[in-house]
């Protein structure tokens, strides 16, 4: 079944509430078997993943991103709207609000981040300068309401996690230019663009980040804001999948031409 659309759900969204006629399907890929849910909205097949998994078992540094990204290209997927909770270390961007990510800095540690590993596997380079589809991110933008706080640009930390940051390491990231910090949008976006296909990040801003906020982070502070403002986020995909076509105006589908061509 060739599905073009997915949407990868983060911390707090787990359901697809905005598809109907849902039906889950396993998909096999050399790097391990993913669930998906297929459904339908505005009358196309639109596939969902909760990065995870449905009940938040599978922590950021064990997630299997390559089996993730690579089941969704075996399904035809052409473009991804993924979902983040993040840390603000920007006072402008705050708890409740939405951040159109345009860039990213990786504080990982040892994650493999691509599907290139040398030999008959081939090496690429990735171009990088635009991290996230601008061509989606544009849409996505337009598809806004005017009620809904959505930043148009951020740049976001990924740390390896699961822990959360010291305050020494957030102001670190504050003057290397960081707006938010999260746990997993390294590798996701890397490997969905070296398969070609566009992806962008709406990210929603959970809590200020350890050392600006005053208190100590919980996770349950994290999950609770998300609750609350999960319905903005939802709206936003939602007009956004019904405003989204399967045309290529962006570089995204020939990022990988490269590949291996170093003799
Ligand atoms: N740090 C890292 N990841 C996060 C945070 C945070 O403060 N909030 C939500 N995800």
């Amino acid at each position: 079944m060739q599905v073009d659309f997915a949407v990868i759900g983060g911390t707090g969204v787990y359901n697809p509430k905005m598809l109907s006629n849902l039906k889950e399907v396993s998909l096999e890929t050399s790097y391990g078997t993913v669930g998906i849910k297929i459904g339908k909205l505005d009358g196309k097949d639109v596939a969902f993943l909760a990065r995870h998994g449905a009940k938040h078992s599978v922590p950021p540094h064990k997630i299997n991103y390559r089996a993730n990204i690579m089941a969704l290209k075996k399904m035809g997927v052409k473009k991804v709207i993924a979902t983040a909770a993040v840390g603000s270390l920007n006072e402008e961007m705050a708890p409740g609000q939405l951040v159109l990510i345009d860039q990213f800095i990786d504080f990982t540690k040892g994650r493999i981040q691509t599907f290139y590993e040398g030999e008959e596997k081939g090496v690429l380079h990735v171009d990088m300068t635009a991290p996230y589809c601008s061509q989606l991110r544009k849409v996505i933008l337009e598809s806004c309401f005017p009620d809904i706080k959505l930043h148009s640009k951020g740049t976001y930390v990924c740390t390896e996690g699961p822990r959360f940051e010291t305050p020494a390491e957030i102001k670190m990231f504050k003057m290397w230019g960081g707006d938010l910090v999260g746990m997993t949008s390294v590798p996701e976006v890397v490997l969905a663009r070296e398969l070609g296909m566009c992806y962008a990040t709406i990210a929603m801003v959970t809590n200020y980040a350890a050392g600006i906020s005053p208190n100590p982070l919980t996770h349950q502070e994290v999950v609770e804001t998300m609750a609350q403002n999960t319905q903005n986020l939802q709206k936003i995909i939602m007009k956004t999948l019904e405003n989204l076509d399967t045309k290529q105006q962006c570089l995204c589908p020939a990022a990988n031409g490269e590949a291996g061509n170093f003799a």
